[in-house]
């Protein structure tokens, strides 16, 4: 009997199934709203889409290019005036997208809802998927896990239309790192024919001296496209909680 368990433990736990369970499920729960045999076939797709790009690569050599078909094969909306990008503010951000469902962020849509906060790679010669053993961020730059975040990231910055907001650390030196996903890939992919502004919200608390006329925000602003509308406001901390806790009945009005 024990010999049997093993075989089927080999044939049905390995470790890509559990990364397939994960993905899948995440995948149907998002797409609750459409019917069954449609969101099925739609979370296939994107499961094939997603392992075409790193199973049997080299852990390293990954590029970004490798996921385009993914970012081409799944549904995306269009999030006009609602785009919420950040940078070192994960938490305080997705908490209030998720309590308020003002603005969206990347984690918020198909792809960055599945994916957010999975390992995975692949092996060279092996059809697998592994979910242990796999590159750390900054190990290699073409890592299957930063190349995927690299090319989604451009992807939903070049969707972003009408004016978007970014939530910036302003506990921070310089809450605008051009070497971070936000500033080296998302302000690049600003598409201005399509966005109108970039409305800076920079988080703030009590005991730091968080200003606008950081130089790092100077330097975003000389890094967008003048024809995009530029503006920037401190936002305590405080206050984005207060909105998560109460959120009010108009968008835009917690700041
Ligand atoms: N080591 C491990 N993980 C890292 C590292 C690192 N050195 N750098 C970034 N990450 C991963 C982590 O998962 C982290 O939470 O990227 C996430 C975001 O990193 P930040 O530096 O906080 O922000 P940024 O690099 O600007 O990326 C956020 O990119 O994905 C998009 O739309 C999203 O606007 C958002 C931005």
């Amino acid at each position: 009997l024990s010999i049997l368990a093993a075989i089927l433990a080999i044939g049905l736990g390995g470790p890509g199934n559990d990364l397939r369970r994960v993905v899948m499920s995440r995948c149907t729960t998002f797409l609750e709203r459409e019917d069954p045999p449609n969101r099925r076939k739609i979370c296939q797709t994107l499961w094939d889409a997603f392992t075409g790009a790193f199973v049997g690569r080299d852990q390293c050599e990954v590029p970004l290019e490798a996921y385009d078909q993914l970012v081409h094969s799944v549904p995306q909306k269009d999030h006009c005036h609602r785009t919420l990008f950040w940078s070192k503010t994960k938490h305080v951000v997705h908490q209030f997208t998720q309590g308020t469902k003002c603005l969206v962020t990347l984690e918020d849509t198909l792809l960055g809802f599945v994916m957010d906060g999975l390992t995975w790679c692949g092996r060279n010669g092996s059809r697998k998927t592994f979910t242990t053993g796999c590159p750390r961020w900054t190990q290699c730059p073409l890592n299957p896990v930063r190349s995927f975040w690299g090319r989604v990231s451009a992807a939903f910055a070049a969707s972003a239309c009408g004016n978007a907001t970014v939530m910036l650390n302003g506990s921070l030196a310089t809450p605008f790192d051009p070497n971070s996903t936000f500033g080296s890939i998302e302000v690049k992919n600003f598409n201005s024919s399509r966005m109108t502004g970039l409305a800076v919200v920079l988080v703030a608390s009590e005991s730091d001296s968080a200003t606008c006329e950081n130089s790092s925000l100077q330097n975003l602003q000389k890094a967008l496209d003048p024809a995009l509308k530029y503006s920037c406001k401190v936002v305590q901390q405080s206050q984005i909680q207060g909105c998560i806790a109460d959120p009010p009945l108009a968008c835009g009005k917690c700041w």
